[in-house]
């Protein structure tokens, strides 16, 4: 039964599809289903247009998206002019980011691998080979890699605003905040990717590595979800988990997780649960800027979590109190949910997008209510990150 059963349903049949062949089958979905193969590919089957047609044609998947070509770096570098600091978008733990051209005039991101360790290589193939075969409108698209020598490069397509990061704890105070409504319209595309990784993927794709850093947007704010380097594909059979060395980002590792190895679905429900947590609060999952007690914002909302009352204090001061209060609580009892210490106890991504849409649905239309004495003790209120600004950002970068 759905965890949301007071919101309205939707549509209870989704097709999965095979990473491995990518064939489809029309097993219904279910609270236990897994597939029953396990996917074995290199990365050169990126090319084979294997689980490419048949994944086209499902509901949400991107019907441009081919398969990724490979690219030689002498293209690479002419595409950044030389990798120009000026073209740089950032950096993460990977290497470098850069804005590039294509000789076919198509703007895109190049990240290119530092050769700091063993690690980054095989999240290279990782990365190669999950978005490879898994092609949706809210995953990032991987247009081609580059193998050439020891060079390790992915080419994306480009999303012109930035990371959901960028927006949330951005620097600029004159520019306007996310919106509620643009809030909740992220949150349901990420958890219409995430349920695309869990519910149609054949077997399930574990992401691993959800975080506002890694949620991408398009000019329209519509998000995609990036980085699938430590993507694992998910138990098969009679398993409930996988065991992995424990991966992530510290704030947003689901507890289990982090204390076993022991990766399940549910993990990535939990870090979910903290990206709504920052949709809802404007500020960081780890913030060392913080007072002690602050800085780890899941253990700080427990307390706001559990009181009804208290909801409304952990919205984040930017919105100034533009939000409808009965979405709020709909949105907070949802995080609650995901956030859970068992996960036995996390609703299934499913559930979480039927939810999540009906509040959009609702979102729209009661944005302009106003809440008077929104959050008379976050102190984010004084806080210098939560700057957050939907704005033209990026929209301006220039390709030089
Ligand atoms: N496809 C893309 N289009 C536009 N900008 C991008 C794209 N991919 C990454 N970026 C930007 O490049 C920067 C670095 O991204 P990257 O994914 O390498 O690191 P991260 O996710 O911030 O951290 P880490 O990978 O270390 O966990 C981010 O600011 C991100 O917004
Ligand atoms: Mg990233």
């Amino acid at each position: 039964m759905s965890c949301f059963s007071c919101l309205s349903p939707r549509r209870s049949v989704v097709r999965r599809i095979d990473v491995e062949n990518g064939k489809r089958s029309s097993s219904r979905h279910s609270a236990d289903s897994s597939g029953s193969r396990k996917g074995k590919k290199d990365t050169h089957d990126n090319d084979s247009g294997k689980g490419k047609g048949a994944m086209n044609d499902n509901k949400g998947n991107d019907p441009k998206s081919s398969g990724a070509r490979s690219f030689t770096f002498r293209e690479l570098a002419a595409a950044t002019r030389g990798f120009k600091e000026v073209n740089l978008l950032g950096e993460g733990g990977f290497g470098k980011v850069y804005k590039g051209r294509l000789e076919t005039g198509q703007v895109v991101a190049i990240k290119q691998l530092n050769h700091d360790g063993l690690q980054g290589f095989q999240e290279f193939i990782v990365e190669v080979l999950m978005l490879s075969l898994l092609h949706h409108s809210n995953l990032v698209t991987l247009i081609g890699y580059c193998t050439d020598g020891d060079q390790r490069l992915l080419v994306y397509e480009f999303m012109p605003m930035g990371s959901l990061e960028d927006h949330l704890f951005g620097l600029q105070p004159e520019k306007e905040p996310l919106s509620w409504s643009s809030r909740i319209k992220i949150a349901v595309g990420a958890a219409r990717g995430l349920e695309y990784l869990h519910c149609q993927a054949n077997p399930p794709v574990i992401y691993r590595d959800l975080k506002s850093a890694n949620i991408l947007l398009d000019n329209d704010f519509n998000p995609k979800l990036s980085d699938f380097g430590l993507a694992k594909l998910g138990p098969v059979g009679d398993n409930t988990h996988v065991s992995t060395r424990v991966m992530g980002t510290y704030g947003y590792c689901a507890p289990e997780y982090a204390m076993s190895g022991k990766l399940t679905l549910k993990s990535d429900i939990y870090g979910f649960g903290v990206v709504l947590l920052e949709l809802i609060t404007g500020r960081r999952a780890i913030d060392c800027n913080k007072r002690q007690g602050e800085q780890n914002l899941v253990s700080w909302s427990r307390p706001f979590l559990k009181d009804r009352r208290k909801f409304v204090q952990l919205v984040d001061p930017s919105l100034q109190g533009r939000f409808p209060v009965r979405c709020l609580h709909h949105a907070v009892a949802i995080t609650a949910m995901c956030l859970q210490e068992q996960p036995t106890f996390r609703p299934l991504i499913s559930d979480i997008v039927v939810a999540l849409e009906y509040l959009a649905s609702q979102s729209y239309t009661s944005e302009n209510s106003r809440v008077r004495d929104p959050s008379p003790q976050s102190p984010s209120q004084q806080g210098s990150n939560v700057s957050s600004r939907e704005s033209d950002y990026r929209t301006s970068t220039t390709y030089e």
